[in-house]
């Protein structure tokens, strides 16, 4: 009976607050929330906020956008790219980060693009090297893939792409550069 009384108590509740937009707007609000998940482990989010702002620093994301080579690119990471390999600084950790702008759009090309990089960024994809025992597994790459806002882009499945990305699983970040893991992970060249 207890039981009972509390659920139609719920029931009051539910329709005390469809009646009112506000709160309504806050659930769907929470609900797309709910669906944003971190990825792969606990701190990813703070720490891809964390290493965006270095990255920043040196205009590698961010308002003004270091200048490297636009080239064309190949499936999955966009029509024109650009990646540039440095190297910052994240709390205690000083690692080699590699930086790749995706860039696209209407009228998108490498001339247009060396014009005007902060027009055509879709994507930024970086691969950051942790601490030491970060993800033995992989050589201790942290795997992010930003919106031009700095933003997380989150997979088909509402995962947010910061850290040890899909880990274990068949298919995206870490799955797919195991293909050249004798090369540190790395596709393209390696300065
Ligand atoms: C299906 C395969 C595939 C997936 C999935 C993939 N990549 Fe890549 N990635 C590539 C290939 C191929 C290149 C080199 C060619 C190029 O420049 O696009 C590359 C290049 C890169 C580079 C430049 C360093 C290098 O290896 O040359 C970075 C950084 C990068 N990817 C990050 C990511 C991140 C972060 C994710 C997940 C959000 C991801 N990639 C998912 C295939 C993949």
């Amino acid at each position: 009976m207890k039981k009972f009384m509390s659920f139609r108590k719920a029931l009051a509740a539910t329709a005390a607050i469809a009646a009112t937009g506000v709160v309504l707007t806050g659930l769907t609000i929470g609900d797309a929330r709910s669906q944003m998940k971190a990825c792969c482990d606990d701190g990813a989010v703070k720490y891809s906020q964390d290493l965006w702002a270095a990255m920043a620093k040196t205009g590698l994301v961010g308002k003004s956008l270091k200048a490297d080579k636009p080239y064309k690119g190949m499936a999955p990471h966009g029509a024109i790219l650009e990646t540039i390999t440095s190297e910052v600084t994240v709390g205690s950790q000083k690692g080699k980060v590699i930086v790749k702008r995706n860039y696209g759009g209407e009228g998108v090309s490498i001339d247009s693009v060396s014009k005007d990089r902060g027009k055509f960024l879709k994507a930024v994809t970086v691969m950051f090297k942790r601490e030491k025992g970060y993800d033995a597994d992989n050589n201790d790459w942290f795997w992010v893939k930003y919106k031009a806002d700095g933003s997380l882009h989150t997979n088909p499945k509402g995962m947010m792409l910061a850290g040890r990305v899909m880990k274990g699983a068949d298919k995206g970040c870490i799955a797919c550069h195991a293909g050249v893991k004798d090369k540190d992970y790395i596709f393209g060249k390696q300065n």
